[in-house]
């Protein structure tokens, strides 16, 4: 099907998924990175457990009034409850739109640093992503990533590149009717300082519209996932948040066009709270552009809950992932007050994180 056939669709899903006051939910941790979740709670990553927790998020009573998306992995999508419904069904029920992760996973790029990577996933994409469609899924994400290093990194070669595979992956799934979540991730890793970041993430962020108008996307039906303009997490200078927020809106007003619904920022390890209330002060600060600016966390919405969870205690996971649902809803309306929501300061942050 020509993109066109979607065109009405894919701004209506964008604009919904970019509603005021609503956030996405990231769940698409691949089955190894999900382990490693499990396994911080002792338990064992199996199919059943996987399927236990998420059915356990997607349940959540009230969830769709912070929500507007939940971004699944595939396993997931072809999933049912342990009540027999499809996964899909409960989301449907709450109001929230269905997603999918279509990437598959960082390779090392050649002739690049060391660090450098590309993002994989391109063969057969439109395919796939029909396929997807057919399943209930409405919007898609595939995640580049770059560091920034002493020794150059990023490269031109690999911002171009992962710009490139960005412009591509969306214009494939565009044709097959999903709204693109467009994902360059700076990672936090580094010692560098925040003008470093602010620099680099303007070079990334317009190579990657260029790329999208090299590839014809429709900007209308697409989401920007960006993190945070951040120093790098080893930088001797700590974050202030009121810079942290001028430098962000700073950054995106530069680079992000007007015809863009919606950003929603990852985590990408900063704590529950910092994550709440980085996004608050954003949405204090006058804009530009009309873009709504909101969330689209898996770690700082998932950590707390991950804990009152345990593994069996359905009330109390549910009760943690709706408050810091509802933390983040109204820091994405700028009216959060700090700390009036259970959550934890504990920094997420891990070296080389790989999701
Ligand atoms: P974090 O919020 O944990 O960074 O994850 C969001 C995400 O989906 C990364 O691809």
């Amino acid at each position: 099907m020509a993109l066109s056939y979607y065109t009405e669709e894919l701004k209506k899903n964008a604009a919904a998924l970019a509603q005021p006051g609503k956030g996405i939910l990231a769940v698409d941790e691949s089955t190894k990175t999900v382990g490693k979740r499990l396994a911080s709670i002792n338990v064992e990553n199996s199919e059943e457990n996987r399927k236990a927790y998420r059915g356990m998020l997607f349940t959540t009573p009230g969830l769709g009034e912070f929500i507007s998306g939940a971004i699944l992995f595939e396993e997931t999508l072809f999933q049912s409850h342990t009540d027999g419904e499809p996964m899909v069904k409960k989301l449907e029920t709450l109001g929230i739109i269905p997603g999918i992760k279509v990437d598959k996973g960082l390779c090392p790029l050649p002739g690049g640093k060391n660090v450098e990577t590309f993002c994989s996933g391109l063969d057969g994409l439109v395919q796939r992503a029909a396929d997807y469609y057919e399943q209930g899924a409405r919007f898609a994400k595939w995640r580049a990533v770059l560091q920034i290093t002493e020794d150059g990194s990023p490269t031109n070669l690999s911002i171009k590149e992962n710009a490139w595979g960005l412009a591509r992956y969306a214009r494939s799934v565009q044709e097959s009717g999903l709204v693109p979540i467009i994902e360059p991730e700076i990672l936090m890793d580094g010692a560098h300082d925040i003008t470093k970041t602010a620099m680099i993430q303007e070079a990334v962020i317009k190579e990657v519209y260029m790329a999208c108008q090299l590839n014809g996307v429709l900007l209308e039906g697409t989401l920007l996932k960006p993190s945070m303009t951040v120093p790098g997490a080893g930088c001797p200078k700590k974050a202030d948040p009121q810079k942290v927020a001028e430098m962000t809106i700073q950054t995106m007003e530069r680079c992000v066009p007007s015809s863009v619904p919606g950003i929603v920022f990852l985590s990408g390890g900063l704590s529950e709270e910092a994550a709440s209330v980085y996004l608050n002060l954003m949405n204090k600060i006058e804009r530009k552009a009309k873009w709504n600016v909101s969330f689209s966390y898996g770690r700082a919405l998932q950590h707390s809950c991950l804990k009152a969870w345990q593994g069996s205690n359905t009330k109390a996971g549910q009760k943690a992932l709706l408050a810091r649902s509802q933390a983040n809803s109204e820091a994405s309306k700028g009216c959060y007050i700090a700390g009036s929501q259970p959550s934890s300061d504990e920094a997420l942050f891990v070296a080389g994180y790989s999701y």
